[in-house]
């Protein structure tokens, strides 16, 4: 097992009516608060009236800034950061799911940078200082409510880049699972597939000896499995929601990384075909996660033994390990159909024609290579790309 230092400071305020506590737990931190939103779902429940009002009781002025596209955009949260200095803001209150979380941590890190925030971005200024976030999440998926991460799309280039720093964590998280009965079904299933991938990500390791975070993940992943299916068939079952987006926090809070080196070229190799064609992350990932485990499943067959065995029920096959792999990949691309989630490139009708520009923008022109488990260089996410059409 590998050293390392957990340390995730994130207040965690979960379950039933616990968005009407947004005002106290905001009052905490700032009285002047940039109350930051997406495309409006927010208002057509009734989460923002609740939001407002819970914030007015605790006596904490707002100024609002919502439009907040999904793959969240450079321009607007060069648009906050502007608004923030204008009217002297000390928080930041991220109102809905991963994207909006993102954007406002890129307007936390803008706000006190004296330069352009694509910096961080493009990793020319490193993170020093951040305003602190709060976050109610409305959808389960990128974790972004705890996670260290904030990943924007620059209009110029169509460029998806990240930036990764504890500070960026979220000073509070509110989760109401009551929240996410109203997540369309394609919106929960790529969810699903997301915070499922957070878990993929951390689980193909090359670190020895780490049989506690193994098992975690497996847990993790089983109870997704078995959830997340019944989350499209009851909505409004509070307790299957409770779970996928508890589950959700935890597949990228880093506690299952803990010891362990994490792999991330899927990710990388999915923020090229989301950054372009503006596709859900989560859609992307259940598209790029079965191509990547059949490109590098023979750099460690043992360990893709295992996640058949242990997360697909696959009975091992130990004259032919390859035929478990492939079941368990095959039960993977089964669940995120049953899902209504693509599995090619063709099922979100997206051409091959622009494979080879993912492939060198992915790499930086082969510059460097992503992956941690097997590390793939252009002419390999090439490939990846290839299995995925
Ligand atoms: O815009 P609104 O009106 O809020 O609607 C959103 C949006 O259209 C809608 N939605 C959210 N909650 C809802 C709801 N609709 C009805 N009822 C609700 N309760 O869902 C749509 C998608 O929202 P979005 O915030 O984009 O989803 P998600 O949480 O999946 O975030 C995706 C972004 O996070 C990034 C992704 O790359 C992508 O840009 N990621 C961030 C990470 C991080 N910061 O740690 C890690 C991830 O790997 C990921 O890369
Ligand atoms: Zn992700």
């Amino acid at each position: 097992m590998e050293n390392f230092v957990f340390s995730n400071e994130t207040k965690i305020v979960f379950g039933r009516g616990t968005e009407a506590l947004v005002g106290v737990e905001t009052a905490a931190w700032g009285k002047k608060v940039l109350l930051h939103y997406g495309g409006g779902h927010i208002v057509r429940t009734g989460l923002k009236a609740v939001v407002e009002k819970s914030l007015q009781e605790a006596g904490v002025e707002y100024i609002e800034l919502g439009g907040v596209q999904p793959n969240p955009r450079l321009s607007l949260v060069r648009e906050g950061i502007d608004l923030i200095r204008k009217h002297n803001i000390e928080f930041i209150l991220a109102v809905g799911g991963g994207s909006v979380i993102d954007s406002a941590k890129a307007m936390a890190l803008g706000a006190l940078y004296d330069g352009d925030v694509w910096d961080f971005y493009i990793g020319k200024a490193e993170p020093k200082k951040a305003m602190p976030v709060g976050v109610v999440l409305t959808i389960p998926a990128a974790g972004s409510e705890a996670s260290p991460s904030s990943v924007i799309t620059n209009e110029d280039g169509w460029l998806k880049r990240s930036v990764d720093n504890v500070i960026l964590r979220p000073r509070f998280a509110i989760m109401n699972p009551e929240l996410t009965f109203t997540l369309p079904p394609y919106q929960t299933a790529c969810g699903v597939a997301d915070m499922m991938a957070h878990i993929m990500e951390r689980y193909f390791t090359n670190t020895r000896e780490v049989d506690l975070t193994d098992q975690l993940c497996e847990a993790a992943l089983r109870s997704i499995i078995k959830y997340a299916p019944r989350a499209l068939e009851e909505p409004e079952n509070y307790d299957v929601r409770a779970n996928i987006m508890w589950a959700g926090t935890i597949a990228h809070n880093d506690l299952l990384g803990t010891g362990r080196v994490g792999d991330w070229a899927s990710h990388t190799i999915e923020h090229e075909i989301s950054g372009i064609y503006d596709l859900a992350h989560g859609a992307g990932l259940s598209i790029v996660f079965p191509a990547w485990m059949k490109y590098v499943y023979k750099h460690d067959i043992q360990r893709f033994v295992q996640f058949a065995a242990r997360v697909w029920g696959v009975d091992p096959d130990y004259h032919n390990p390859e035929r478990t792999v492939f079941e368990g990949i095959r039960r993977l691309e089964e669940f995120f159909k049953r899902m209504g989630l693509p599995v090619r490139l063709s099922d979100a009708d997206i051409p091959g024609d622009r494979i080879e520009e993912m492939a060198a923008k992915c790499t930086d022109n082969g510059t460097r290579t992503v992956g941690r488990f097997v590390e793939l260089g252009q002419e390999d996410v090439l490939n990846i790309y290839k299995l995925s059409l």
